[in-house]
Order: C-alpha cells, then sequence, then structure tokens
C-alpha cells in the first residue's frame, strides 16, 4: 500500500501538542514519531511514497459533525444540501465524518426509514458517514425495531418534544422509547422545546399581525426549552437513560444540564456555531425577510440576555461537551421564501457544514478556547460521544488517517459573494473573516482537498457503524 508521511507540522489533540511526524499506510496511521526518525536504516521522508511538508501548521484529527441533515424534507419542502454537496462542503472545512440523522416519519416502520438513508447516502459521499435514528412515531412496532439498532451500527435516536403533528413525542412516548435507551444502551437525543406551548404561543402572535422572522425567536422564548431541558432531564432520570440534549441555545437551559451533571446524572449537551456568534436581535431581527436566513429551531438568542458569552463559557467548563452545526440549508429563494408573511411557515435550518472548523477555530484566536479544546470539541469528544473513538477522533496508530493540516497563519474569508460550497443560495455566515485555514484534508489517507482544490470524488466516503457511547455508564 502507498505510504505517506506528514512531516515537519505541530501534531495537536485533545491532550496536547508536539512536533511529530504522521506516517501513513494506506487509509491507517501506522505511526506518530519524533520529527526526522528513522526507519530500517533510512529517513523516512525518503521511503515514504508521499511527503506532505506541514511546517509551520498544526495536524489535528479530522472533524467529526454529529448532527447534520442531508436532503431532510423539512416545513413543506427538503434541505437543500445532498449526501454529495454536503459532504463535498464538509470536506472543504476540514470535517471528515458526518453522523447524519435518518427518519422514521408517522406511520413507516424504524427499519424501513433508515433503509431510506441508506439509499439517499450510499454511493455519494465525500468523506465517511454515520447515521441517528430519529423516532418521529414511537409505537410498539417501533419500540421493538429499536432493538435492532445498534447491530445496524446506529447507537443512538433523536426524540422530539418540538414540532407536534411532524416528530412531536409526548412524554408518555417519551418515557417509553427512553425505557428502551436504558435498556439497550443507546444514546437519547432529545430537541428540548415545549412544542405545544410554542404552538399557542405562534398562533396568537400571527393573530396580531407579527408575521415577521424574529417572531420566530419570540414564540421560541427560552423558558420553554429550559422547560422541555428539565422536563428531559427528569424523565431521562425516572428511566436510567443517558441524555444528551442537542442544539442547546438559552443559557438556563445549559443550567439545567450542569446542575443533572452535578446530581451525577449521565446527561449531556451541545450547541452549535449559529448559538454562540450570532443573535435573535441582530440576525433574526435584521430587516424585511432577511431574518429568514437565521430561522432554526432551537432559535438564536437574545445578546442583551448574555447567552452566547455562557455558552462559550460552558464549553471551557464542560457543562457542554461539544460543538455541531445542526446543518439543515435552505435556499431563500423557493425554500425560505414559503414563510413571507408567516413566519411559521419558514422552513427551520440553517447551512454551516464547511465553516464549523474554523468557526470554532476563531474562538481559540478570541481567547475563547484553547487549541486542545478546539480539536476535543469538534472531533475527538464526538468520536468519543457516538462510539467511533479509536478509528475516528485521534492521531494515533491503528486510527483511520483523516487528517487536517491547519494554517494559523492563512485566512478564511466567508464573504459576501458566494465563497462557500454548500448548495445554497446564501450564508448565514456572509462577512465572517477567520484567521486561520483548512490547507490539507485527508480522508482516510486519500488527500480530498489540497491548495484550495477538492481532489476527492463522490463514492469515496463509507458508512461507519458506530458502537455505543463511550460516556455510558
Ligand atoms: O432548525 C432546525 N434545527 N432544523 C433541523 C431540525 C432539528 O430540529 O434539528
Ligand atoms: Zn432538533
Ligand atoms: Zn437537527
Amino acid at each position: 500500500m502507498a505510504t505517506t508521511l506528514i512531516t515537519g507540522g505541530t501534531v495537536v489533540t485533545s491532550t496536547g501538542r508536539s512536533a511529530a511526524d504522521v506516517l501513513i499506510d494506506g487509509e491507517r496511521i501506522v505511526a506518530v514519531l519524533e520529527p526526522g526518525s528513522m526507519l530500517l536504516g533510512s529517513d523516512l521522508a525518503s521511503a515514504a511514497d508521499t511527503v506532505i511538508d506541514a511546517s509551520g501548521k498544526y495536524v489535528i484529527p479530522g472533524g467529526i459533525d454529529p448532527h447534520t441533515h442531508m436532503e431532510l424534507p423539512f416545513g413543506g419542502t427538503a434541505a437543500s444540501d445532498t449526501f454529495e454537496t454536503g459532504t463535498r462542503a464538509a470536506a472543504w472545512g476540514g470535517t471528515t465524518t458526518i453522523i447524519d440523522f435518518a427518519v422514521q416519519t408517522y406511520g413507516q416502520q424504524v427499519m424501513d426509514g433508515l433503509a431510506a438513508w441508506h439509499d439517499k447516502a450510499r454511493g455519494n459521499c465525500a468523506i465517511d458517514y454515520a447515521f441517528h435514528q430519529i423516532i418521529g412515531d414511537v409505537n410498539a412496532d417501533s419500540l421493538q425495531a429499536m432493538d435492532g439498532l445498534v447491530a445496524e451500527g446506529v447507537s443512538s435516536f433523536k426524540l422530539f418534544m418540538a414540532y407536534p403533528g411532524v416528530f412531536y413525542s409526548d412524554d408518555a412516548q417519551v418515557l417509553r422509547a427512553m425505557q428502551k435507551s436504558a435498556e439497550t444502551g443507546m444514546l437519547t437525543m432529545m430537541h428540548a422545546e415545549n412544542g405545544p406551548a410554542i404552538d399557542v404561543l405562534v398562533e396568537q402572535l400571527l393573530a396580531q399581525g407579527k408575521t415577521d422572522p424574529y417572531y420566530h425567536g419570540i414564540a421560541r422564548v427560552w423558558q420553554l426549552e429550559e422547560e422541555a431541558t428539565h422536563r428531559a432531564i427528569m424523565l431521562a432520570n425516572v428511566t436510567g437513560a443517558p441524555l444528551y440534549v442537542v442544539h442547546v441555545s438559552a443559557k438556563q437551559a445549559v443550567a439545567q444540564l450542569a446542575e443533572a451533571r452535578d446530581n451525577g446524572q449521565n446527561v449531556f449537551g451541545e450547541t452549535c456555531p449559529q448559538y454562540l456568534y450570532l443573535s435573535l436581535e441582530e440576525q433574526l431581527g435584521a430587516p424585511g425577510f432577511e431574518g429568514a436566513k437565521w430561522v432554526c429551531s432551537t432559535p438564536l438568542r437574545a445578546r442583551a440576555e448574555g447567552h452566547q458569552e455562557n455558552l462559550w463559557q460552558s464549553l471551557r467548563t464542560n457543562d457542554l461537551q461539544l460543538v455541531s452545526t445542526d446543518h439543515c440549508p435552505f435556499c431563500m429563494k423557493g425554500q425560505k421564501d414559503l414563510g413571507l408573511g408567516d413566519f411559521s411557515k419558514i422552513p427551520n435550518g440553517i447551512g454551516g457544514v464547511e465553516h464549523r472548523l474554523n468557526l470554532l477555530y476563531q474562538g481559540v484566536v478570541d481567547g475563547q478556547i484553547s487549541l486542545e479544546r478546539w480539536v476535543e470539541l469538534t472531533s475527538t469528544t464526538p468520536a468519543r460521544m457516538f462510539g467511533l473513538y479509536g478509528k475516528k477522533g485521534v492521531i494515533q496508530p491503528g486510527a483511520d488517517a483523516d487528517i487536517v493540516i491547519y494554517d494559523t497563519n492563512g485566512h478564511t474569508s466567508i464573504g459576501f459573494e458566494k465563497t462557500h460550497h454548500m448548495n445554497m443560495d446564501y450564508s448565514a455566515w456572509e462577512g465572517f473573516e477567520i484567521d486561520g485555514h483548512v490547507d490539507t484534508v485527508l480522508s482516510r489517507g486519500k488527500v480530498i482537498i489540497d491548495d484550495n482544490q477538492y481532489l476527492g470524488a463522490k463514492g469515496d466516503g463509507q458508512f461507519v457503524k458506530r458502537s455505543l457511547s463511550q460516556y455510558l455508564i
């Protein structure tokens, strides 16, 4: 098999950094060595088939985005990135694995939903991919089918306390599914917002003529995120289910998670770049219909209330454990504009799979998180949390050679023109400037991004079966 040596760089892991060379044989890392090491009497640089010079740059494990929605049918349309376009965009941004959500819709068999997701992804991905399972209809059949998910490599499922009439589960359904989670070891992922209460507020706002995108954020008040988070924690406590709350945006919801963790409960939370950087006032409150670009649930929160700073702090203190994108892109034209004159009809979701590593690196530059925590939040903890660790999330012998060479002297301008590769007619991150650049990306030993060129191909990415979370007790 062909060997590759990455030489001269600084290898950064979740626990430290050191000057080291990385030797790859085929798809795997075979050695992490002192710079300039010899092998069987010859220096590695002359023995390797390919040498990549990473001098002055960071060598980090490829990003793992554990929350994406490619081609998700939602809000009367479907997320605009296919597995082909979305995974290619992810590769551009240094993400080498996504975990997407297979969907069981109401009335559908769980395994049929999973099979449909395999059909969408198979042969189309630029990078490796895995699945969680959305359980959109908790009933006797689906509870029984869930027994088979772990053997399929799907070791987590998502429930929704929001979106009545679509994916919503009531408390009785949540309790039963969590009992299954406790029994099988599957992680329960929760969209924690009180959907029925939100729907009343939506109806009342619309009746008052408050139809702009801004009111999406007013209807989905933080109290209804905090309340649902608390309820999810209590139901998990009753059942003994391990709980992971997705897209946390309210500081009060974080406080609920932190209290439960302090009390010894096995609960976790993720946030997303949009909740760290963007706000109700600036983005959702943009003039006219512009705010539709940032309609997502949970919603962007008021900067005046301090949510964003609190989320950064929670990432430092491990009250939140990782950062995903919740990539769920829709174009303005023909998709977001379904909600002109009625914010409740704007498809919910923001695209960002390409920008997570860069946006989080900016947090390192800004002094919000350390370099090692950057790697931990974007790769190592996602791998541990979702049963990929060892194969993914780490630079060590035996691991897949999913590697990013990151240049801190480089620059990434997300810009106002279309500079990204996602299948969207705008970017939620227009105007953002990043003091760093993804130079080279290897996916299982193959260079797929180098020198601002895409060198991969549709079908490079393989389905990865996941084990149970490392955080089970
Ligand atoms: O607005 C969002 N988050 N859309 C995607 C679906 C979900 O709830 O994660
Ligand atoms: Zn959700
Ligand atoms: Zn989501």
